[in-house]
């Protein structure tokens, strides 16, 4: 069942708000970016006029993104970015509202429950891309906040289908290449034209920018860029400092265990852990097994990052040659047919397989459900064992039946088997996220009319580093952190200000 007002909200269950308010208010504790950014600019209001469209994980620290979102000024609709990644209680709080009840909710509209199918996920999209007006005339978002790109996409596709009357597969460079889920999307946006001929022209057009969390959201926009495609200014939120320096890295390494251990409770220490890919992420995930004790191997493609790897003391393979050894297979890579049905098939009996990069294509599902034989057996949701029958295994022997450990069907298994990331380190991320929307709508709003009078255009940009900076600073109280003033003379000794920004933009950190 759903607790669901059409157009209003749609959630699991409205009575799980006051436990979500409880977990909010704890969340606020250790969001202490968030809640600064709330008291600098309670008096400004400078989302006042924003219509936000929030297609992002709809968890506890999201809805305290969402809440400094509007106590800024802003109006806000939200859905997840994945199907199994909502905390209900956190949706239903949101719905509800600060001040409101169950049965008198006041909250935010939001579209989002955990475990949704993908004809409702694309519903729930589509949802926050409808701004009913009070005299009837809906209108759309004027601004979008995306984790992954997929309401950017809709409305990308949403016009090439309104101009060409298709959308071919191939169409948007990045877009996941999923038949089914492109048909489903179809779907919606055909249903959306039927309704209004000209809907995704006055969608886009209402449109001042994105900001986008993730590194898979990033690189479709930078292809959208680079096609001369993209419809509107985007920040690169991933690729501040910190954000992909801290949530990728410290958040993983923090969420990716938490995922396991509430999906199988299996020991990890003394264990061999296999990690797909050593960026932000990938270190981790390593860093995270190593922790539990575990020994770990790590595959790359990039050689930089394959000798980071070597040299952080971790042993580097393919996965051809680690199959009947690892307990652990965890992908982090952001690519596709990472882990095939035959690596699957070869796997040792009972290992763990999971992704924790953004889409589902990091191991190849459908291929493992054909293959001949295979059975799968629900442990609870998102822990599924998937049984192959007896068989001569690749040494001639004969393995007996042997099964392997899926979780979350293959997508994001720190936020459909745990909660995500912990507050603190997405204080960090949404901090970026909200200093970006304001940056956008701002310069939108300030802008003279007319087209090129903005200082942003069709492009994708980073937040500077003072603001980045900012982020940090921020962060450091709560954590005890006494930081050391630069002398005017070591300043300039130094060539920098002695309030920042302290490093060139190419530094790595
Ligand atoms: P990244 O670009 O820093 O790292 C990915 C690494 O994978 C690269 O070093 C690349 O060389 C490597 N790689 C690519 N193909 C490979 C292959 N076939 N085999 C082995 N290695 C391969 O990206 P980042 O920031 O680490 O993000 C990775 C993914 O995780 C993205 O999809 C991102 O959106 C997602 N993400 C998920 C989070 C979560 O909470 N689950 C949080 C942050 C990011």
């Amino acid at each position: 069942g759903f607790d669901e007002v059409p157009g209003r909200y749609k959630v699991r269950d409205l009575s799980l708000a006051e436990a979500g308010r409880h977990q909010i208010r704890l969340a606020e504790h250790e969001m202490p970016g968030l809640m600064a950014l709330r008291a600098e600019y309670a008096d400004a209001q400078p989302l006042a006029g924003a219509r936000i469209a929030g297609s992002l994980h709809m968890t506890v620290q999201t809805a305290v993104l969402i809440e400094t979102l509007t106590a800024l000024g802003a109006e806000v609709r939200w859905a997840s970015c994945n199907i199994f990644s909502t905390q209900d209680e956190a949706a239903a709080a949101i719905a509800v509202g600060p001040d409101g009840t169950p049965s008198d909710p006041r909250g935010v509209p939001v579209f989002a429950w955990k475990g949704e199918s993908l004809e409702e996920y694309w519903d729930c999209t589509e949802q926050i891309l409808v701004w009913p007006a009070a005299d009837g005339a809906a209108s759309g978002p004027n601004m979008i906040l995306d984790d992954g790109g997929d309401a950017t996409m809709l409305v990308h596709l949403g016009l090439q289908y309104e101009r060409a009357g298709v959308v071919p597969p191939d169409t948007l460079p990045g877009e996941p290449d999923h038949t089914h889920e492109m048909n489903v999307v179809r779907a919606v946006l055909r249903r959306a034209l039927d309704a209004d001929p000209l809907r995704w022209t006055a969608v886009a057009q209402a449109i001042h920018g994105v900001t986008e969390e993730t590194t898979t959201g990033v690189h479709r926009l930078y292809q959208l860029a680079e096609a001369g495609e993209l419809l509107f200014p985007a920040i690169n939120v991933n690729d501040s400092v910190t954000k992909s320096k801290f949530d990728n890295k410290y958040g993983i390494r923090h969420s990716l265990p938490d995922g396991i251990n509430r999906a199988t409770d299996v020991l990890m220490g003394g264990k061999v852990a296999f990690v797909a890919g050593y960026g932000d992420v990938g270190k981790g995930a390593a860093e995270a097994f190593r922790g539990q004790g575990a020994r770990v191997i790590v595959s790359e493609v990039d050689p930089i990052c394959a000798l980071q790897a070597a040299m952080d003391g971790y042993q580097v393979a393919r996965i051809e040659d680690v199959l009947d050894e690892a307990d652990f297979f965890i992908t982090t890579t952001g690519n596709k047919d990472v882990v095939t049905a035959a690596h699957m098939a070869a796997m040792k009996d009972k290992a763990v397989v999971g992704n924790i990069g953004h889409f589902d294509n990091e191991i190849d599902m459908a291929g493992l459900a054909d293959l001949p034989g295979v059975t799968r057996t629900e442990i609870k949701p998102q822990v599924h064992e998937w049984t192959f029958p007896a068989g001569v295994g690749p040494d001639g022997t004969d393995r007996g039946d042997r099964s392997i450990i899926v979780l979350s069907e293959g997508r994001l298994l720190n936020l459909g088997n745990a909660t995500g990331h912990p507050s603190f380190v997405m204080s960090n991320s949404f901090s970026n996220q909200v200093i970006g929307q304001i940056e956008l709508y701002r310069d939108a709003v300030e802008a003279p009319s007319g087209d090129g009078a903005r200082a942003y255009e069709q492009r994708v940009y980073r937040l500077p580093k003072v603001l980045d900076e900012k982020v940090a600073r921020l962060h450091l109280d709560a954590l005890g952190v006494r930081l050391t003033t630069l002398s005017a003379a070591q300043a300039e000794y130094l060539g920098v200000s002695a309030e920042g920004p302290f490093k060139p933009e190419h530094y790595r950190y």
